[in-house]
């Protein structure tokens, strides 16, 4: 079959310049136009990329106008419903669900890796009482790559999981640690003899000496509902192709640097408000607008383009249609009402500011449908997850997307430093 091409012409010079077009498996082909600015003597001019791709990928997919995401071709929904966050994180690392007895050793493996070394207990006490726990969990992963420098210069597949895994088991552990620093409650260590999720609601709840409180019902204070329910959110963070943060993981890859100063760099990345930092945002806001009566105002205000404020938990980039993950929090949503003590009046506000935006024109026209952000912050609310936790809960959720994205970049012949052009405007 021949190649096909995709021309450019050039009007003012009537040049014609040709470039291959690389065919992907789904979606948009690309066109190959690394040689543009030597063939042409110009610049691409793309801010935020929106129509560039800056990789080959094998991970993720998503169709934004048809509200798809799959995860290694595997339907997010499929992921959400019959698999758990442990087997999602075993398919975006090795391509391929686990066995039983890969689960199993998987498990094993990430349990034994979750404890962090003592010394970087005490970089705790250098943050103020009431650092926020994204600062200190980003300084705390990027301090991590002088306790493990030696991944510094690995190249074979078993070191890569190496690497990974052990991120990915000690992620809880710094978030949980990053949280009771910010209450200046003592550290709860790692339980081996509970599974990821549940490891890290006792981090974050338990006393002293791991003791956990028993309501008055008799209840244990971690309930399989409420696991269940975070292993989900965690499912739906896992990955999601070049995002911002996860372009910044890629960046700093291809410096050469640590892999875990990498993930550090991502987990700032995805602070900003307009990305993982939403979660938090959303409930700020829900909880400002305080009353369902007062939604119109801000609605108003959302639309208003003398206004800066924007509607937390609306918009994407790449969806158009909507967000296949806050479709099943919203549809989760609904199941847990009768199990966990979910906000009624907080869930009355986000289903009027829901219902205004989705009949809206100017919500309609410009495509803004509400996010995951919208929706994971009730569910966060309703297990007693502390505001300030709900990025870091992204974070968890993220680092086996960052880690996997990472090794792919490190795999990939094509990949050069990035080192983007401008077009100089200045004196
Ligand atoms: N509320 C009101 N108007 C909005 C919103 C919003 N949340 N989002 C976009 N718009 C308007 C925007 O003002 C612009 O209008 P106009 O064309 O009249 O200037 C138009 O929609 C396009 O917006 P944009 O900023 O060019 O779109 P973008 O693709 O660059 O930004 C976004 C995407 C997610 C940053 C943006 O929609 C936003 O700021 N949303 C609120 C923050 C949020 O919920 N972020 C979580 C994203 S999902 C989780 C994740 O993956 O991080």
């Amino acid at each position: 079959m021949a190649e096909k091409r995709f021309t450019i012409i050039d009007d003012t010079t009537g040049k014609r310049y040709s470039y291959p077009v690389i065919e992907s498996t789904r979606g948009p082909n690309g066109v190959d136009m690394r040689t543009f600015y030597r063939d042409s003597g110009h610049f691409s001019f793309d801010p935020g990329f929106t129509s560039t791709a800056s990789c080959r990928s094998e991970i993720t997919f998503i169709d934004g106008e048809k509200g798809e995401l799959l995860y290694r071709g595997i339907p997010i929904e499929k992921l959400a419903t019959e698999h758990n966050y442990l087997e999602t994180c075993y398919l975006l690392l090795t391509g391929s669900l686990p066995t039983r007895d890969a689960l199993v050793d998987f498990d094993f493996e990430l349990r034994h890796r979750s404890f962090i070394h003592e010394g970087l207990k005490n970089l705790f006490d250098a943050f103020p009482q009431d650092a926020h726990p994204m600062s200190t969990l980003s300084s705390a992963v990027a301090a991590l790559s002088s306790f493990y420098y030696e991944h510094l210069t690995i190249n074979k597949e078993a070191e890569y999981q190496e690497m990974a895994r052990r991120i990915i088991a000690k992620i809880p552990t710094i978030a949980a640690f990053s949280y009771r620093h910010s209450r200046g409650i003592p550290f709860i260590y790692p339980d081996i003899g509970r599974s990821f999720t549940e490891n890290f609601l006792y981090m974050l709840r338990a006393y002293p000496g791991g003791k956990m409180h028993i309501t008055k019902k008799g209840e244990n204070t971690i309930r399989p509902i409420e696991i269940e329910a975070l292993d989900t959110i965690f499912t739906l963070h896992a990955d999601h192709e070049q995002n911002a943060s996860t372009t910044t993981v890629r960046s700093v890859a291809s410096t050469g640097a640590h892999p875990y100063v990498a993930i550090s760099a991502g987990i700032s990345a995805l602070w900003g408000r307009a990305h993982g930092g939403a979660n938090e945002s959303v409930i700020e806001q829900l909880k400002m607008i305080g009353n369902v009566k007062n939604v119109d105002k801000f609605i108003a205000k959302a639309k208003d383009p003398n206004d800066p404020f924007r509607l937390m938990g609306f918009g994407h980039r790449v969806y158009k249609n909507f967000d296949p993950r806050a479709q099943i929090l919203k549809k989760y949503q609904d199941s847990l009402k009768e199990e966990l003590d979910l906000d009624s009046n907080l869930m009355q506000i986000a289903s009027r500011i829901e219902e205004i935006a989705l009949s809206d024109d100017y919500f309609i026209q410009r495509k803004l449908y509400p996010n995951i952000d919208f929706y994971s912050g009730v569910i966060l609310t309703a297990l007693g997850i502390p505001r300030t936790m709900f990025t870091p809960i992204f974070v968890i959720g993220r680092t086996v997307g960052w880690i996997s994205q990472w090794i792919e970049f490190k795999k990939d012949r094509d990949q050069k430093i990035v080192r983007p052009r401008q077009i100089y405007v200045g004196p």
